[in-house]
């Protein structure tokens, strides 16, 4: 099995894609760590762990990582995924312990003490954990197989800002860093992501399931999907984090291309704005698998069998 860790700031779409990686034996989920992002850090790591318990994996080590970004406040989300960040399914406060020591620091022991170009970090919030990571251990970068992350917008522009993607603008200093890196890059713009609807079907299908995890993902979907009905007026809101996993299954579903992606640190406007060299107008060297296009209906049915899974 390809051995990965999530970073994650949990976030509805965030315990989907977790769930989806849970449940697929291809992959072997090596450690959860969590960041500030949607919500505070004491809130992720709540979440982390209410989903691990959800899934019956108690054993999983999730792991506190930043609490803040690199140099700017935290932005949160609250907005858009509730109070808890998990808003939806009422869950119990969970029982597991959180794994001692820093996220940071079980990026760093992982990525040495594993065979080189054997795990691959898949990144679901603000880049603030892996960003520390490479700025504290610039030898780590050679041994990581590929970063896959959820992040960035070009034709769909900004949700958060008019030019610019959650993830990347809460943290731009770490985007840039990671965009840098010279590690292979995969990334999930909102150009797929919203190609990932979460229609009326498609929730009650998980809710078809007839199990927790199908309840609680229903419930999640439906409660992510409620909200994103009103600001986009489209069928059903964008899963986003889940594109991620679904693409160490099955790159298939995705197209795009390999361009330069550029992180806007300094705008006035646009800062956390991934200038993607779509059109390969500059000879600025490529750095990223820039996905474009999915296949929304291979898609969800992945998604919907390996939940049912669980
Ligand atoms: C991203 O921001 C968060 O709100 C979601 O969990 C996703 O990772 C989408 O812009
Ligand atoms: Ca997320």
């Amino acid at each position: 099995a390809r051995k990965i860790i999530i970073d994650t700031d949990p976030g509805q779409d965030d315990a989907v894609a977790i769930l989806l990686a849970l449940a697929s034996p291809e992959l072997d989920v090596l450690g959860i760590t969590c960041v500030a992002g949607n919500v505070p850090l004491p809130l992720t790591t709540r979440n982390a762990r209410v989903i691990c318990e959800l899934a019956g994996r108690t054993d999983m080590k999730v792991f506190a990582g930043c609490e803040r970004p690199l140099t700017r406040h935290l932005i949160t989300a609250e907005h858009v995924h509730g109070k808890s960040g998990l808003d939806g399914t009422d869950l119990p406060d969970p029982a597991m312990p959180m794994a001692p020591g820093h996220a940071v620091d079980f990026l760093i022991d992982t990525l040495r003490a594993q065979t080189p170009g054997s795990v691959t970090l898949c990144a679901l919030g603000p880049l603030t954990n892996l960003a520390t990571a490479f700025q504290r251990a610039p030898d780590i970068a050679s041994r990581v197989s590929e970063v896959v992350l959820m992040g960035g917008a070009y034709f769909e522009v900004g949700n958060i800002t008019p030019a610019a993607e959650f993830n990347i603008h809460v943290d731009p200093e770490a985007a840039e860093i990671v965009f840098k890196s010279g590690v292979p890059l995969v990334v999930m713009p909102l150009d797929v992501t919203h190609k990932a609807l979460t229609t009326r079907a498609r929730v009650e299908a998980f809710r078809a399931l007839g199990t927790p995890v199908g309840h609680a993902v229903a419930g999640w979907t439906d409660f992510f999907e409620r909200f994103d009905m009103a600001k986009y007026g489209s069928e059903g809101a964008p899963l986003h984090d889940p594109c991620t996993v679904a693409y160490l299954l099955q790159p298939d579903l995705f197209s795009g291309r390999h361009i330069n992606v550029e992180i806007e640190t300094r705008g006035e406007f646009t800062a956390g704005m991934t200038v993607a060299d779509w059109w390969r107008v500059t000879g600025r060297q490529p750095n990223a698998m820039f996905m474009g296009d999915l296949d929304a209906e291979g898609f969800f049915a992945l998604l919907t069998e390996r939940i049912s899974r669980l």
